[in-house]
C-alpha cells in the first residue's frame, strides 16, 4: 500500500511521519515503533528526492517513500525527523505550522530556549512546554551518559564530569557503516582503504570525532555534551570536559566517565542506585573481567554500567565505564519515548469524541 494520502485514517490513532526514513536512524524508528506497539493510524515515510519511490515495509505493509521537498504535511500528528540539521531547519517549521508535533533528532533546535530537550528518564515533564511544537532529541553520547548519571546526580549532586567516548561509526549514518565494512575488507585483502565519509581511515584505526573543532579546542560533539547536559539537568554549575573519539565499531557507543559529586557517594552506593535506575543495567563482574561492551549493548535499549570504582585522584569522585546503543536509546528509542509522552499527555480518545486536545503542546492540532 502507498501512503501518499495525508491524515489519519484509523479512528483515534495518530498519523506519524518519519523524515529521513531511509537512513540509519530512520530505519531504526520503524523497528522501535513496531516493537513498542506504537499506535499508528497512518504512516508516511519521507526522504530526499534520491529515495522517491523506494519501498519500505512496516507491520507487513509496504510503504512508498515520499520526497520531503514536495510532501504536504497536512494531517500529520507527530513527525519524527532524522535527516540532518539543515533538513530540520528547512522543514520542521513547515510541518509544525501544518499542525504536527516534531520530535527532531538533529542538533538544529537543541539549544533553542523554546524547544525542550528531553531524555524521558530525566526530564519527561519538559514535553509539556513546546511552544514551537518542536521537541529536540539530545545528542547520542549525551543521552547515553545522562541516563545513569541522573540518579547519581539526584543523590549526590554532580560537580564535575570528565568523559571520554568511544563512538561507533553508525552515529555518522548509513554510509559510514558501509565505509567501515568496505575499508575492513579492502585492508584485509591488501587494497588501500578508500575514504568517502570520514577524512581518516576508520578500519583498524580510531580518531578524534569527525566534527569541527572550535576556538576553545573542543570539537562540536564535545561541546554538545556540555551544553546539552546543562539544559537537560537544568544546572550550568557542573564542570564538564569531554573528549569524543570515533572507533571502528559498527554500533553502540562506550564512554569512560569520571564524576565528582558534592556529597560522598561510595561505589557500593552508586551500584545500588544504578541497579534500580530506569534504563540502566549494572554489568560489573570484576572476577570475570566482564564489563559493558558495544557488542552486547547493540540492539537493545538499556545503558550498561560497569567498572564502578572510586576515583582515587580526588574526593567524592567515582569513575565508571558505560555502553549503550546510540541508534536506539541514543536516537530512535529516545525519540519514540518522547512521542509516547506526547500521546500519553494527549487524550486521543477525547480528541476523537470532542475534538479537544488533552495536551497543551498539541493544542491547535489535535
Ligand atoms: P536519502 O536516503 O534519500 O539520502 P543517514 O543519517 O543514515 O545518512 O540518513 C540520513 C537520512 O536523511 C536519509 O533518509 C536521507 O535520505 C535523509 N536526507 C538527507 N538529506 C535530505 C534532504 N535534503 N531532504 C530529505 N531527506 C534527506
Amino acid at each position: 500500500m502507498t501512503t501518499t494520502r495525508p491524515g489519519s485514517d484509523s479512528g483515534a490513532a495518530p498519523c506519524i511521519a518519519i523524515v529521513g526514513a531511509t537512513g540509519a536512524v530512520g530505519k531504526e524508528f520503524l523497528t522501535i515503533l513496531d516493537e513498542r506497539k506504537f499506535p499508528i493510524g497512518h504512516l508516511r515515510l519521507m526522504a530526499s528526492s534520491r529515495s522517491v519511490g523506494k519501498k519500505m515495509t512496516f507491520r507487513g505493509r509496504e510503504y512508498v517513500v515520499e520526497d520531503l521537498e514536495k510532501a504536504d504535511p497536512s494531517g500529520i500528528d507527530i513527525a519524527l525527523f532524522s535527516a540532518g540539521a539543515s533538513t530540520s531547519r528547512a522543514h520542521a517549521a513547515r510541518f509544525a505550522a501544518a499542525g504536527a508535533m516534531i520530535v527532531d533528532n538533529s542538533s538544529a533546535f537543541r539549544m533553542d530556549p523554546e524547544v525542550p530537550l528531553v531524555v524521558p528518564e530525566v526530564n519527561p515533564e519538559a514535553v509539556q512546554d513546546a511552544p514551537k511544537r518542536i521537541i529536540a532529541n539530545p545528542n547520542c553520547s549525551t543521552i547515553i551518559a545522562l541516563v545513569p548519571l541522573w540518579p547519581l546526580h539526584r543523590k549526590a549532586r554532580l560537580r564535575r564530569l570528565i568523559v571520554s567516548t568511544y563512538q561507533a561509526v553508525s552515529g555518522a549514518g548509513a554510509r559510514a557503516i558501509d565505509e567501515l565494512e568496505k575499508q575492513t575488507k579492502d585492508v584485509l585483502e591488501g587494497r588501500p582503504a578508500r575514504k568517502e565519509i570520514f577524512s581518516h581511515q576508520i578500519a583498524f584505526n580510531l580518531f578524534s570525532h569527525n566534527s569541527k573543532i572550535g576556538a576553545d579546542g573542543y570539537n562540536e560533539e564535545e561541546t554538545k555534551m556540555t551544553k546539552e547536559t546543562y539544559k537537560i539537568f537544568g544546572d550550568t554549575s557542573i564542570g564538564i570536559s569531554a573528549t569524543c573519539v570515533r572507533v571502528p565499531t559498527f554500533r553502540s557507543h562506550a564512554e569512560s566517565i569520571t564524576a565528582e559529586f558534592a556529597s560522598p557517594l561510595s561505589p557500593d552506593d552508586a551500584r545500588a542506585i544504578l541497579s534500580h535506575a530506569e534504563g540502566v543495567r549494572v554489568v560489573d563482574d570484576r572476577e570475570k573481567n566482564y564489563f559493558p561492551m558495544p557488542i552486547e549493548t547493540a540492539g537493545q535499549d538499556l545503558v550498561y554500567v560497569g567498572r564502578i570504582r572510586k576515583d582515587t585522584s580526588g574526593p567524592n569522585s567515582l569513575t565508571f565505564f558505560i555502553s549503550g546503543d546510540q541508534l536506539r536509546k541514543g536516537a530512535a528509542t529516545n525519540a519514540v519515548q518522547i512521542a509516547e509522552l506526547l500521546l500519553k499527555t494527549t487524550d486521543m480518545e477525547t480528541r476523537s469524541k470532542t475534538g479537544k486536545p488533552g495536551n497543551p503542546a498539541m493544542a491547535g492540532r489535535v
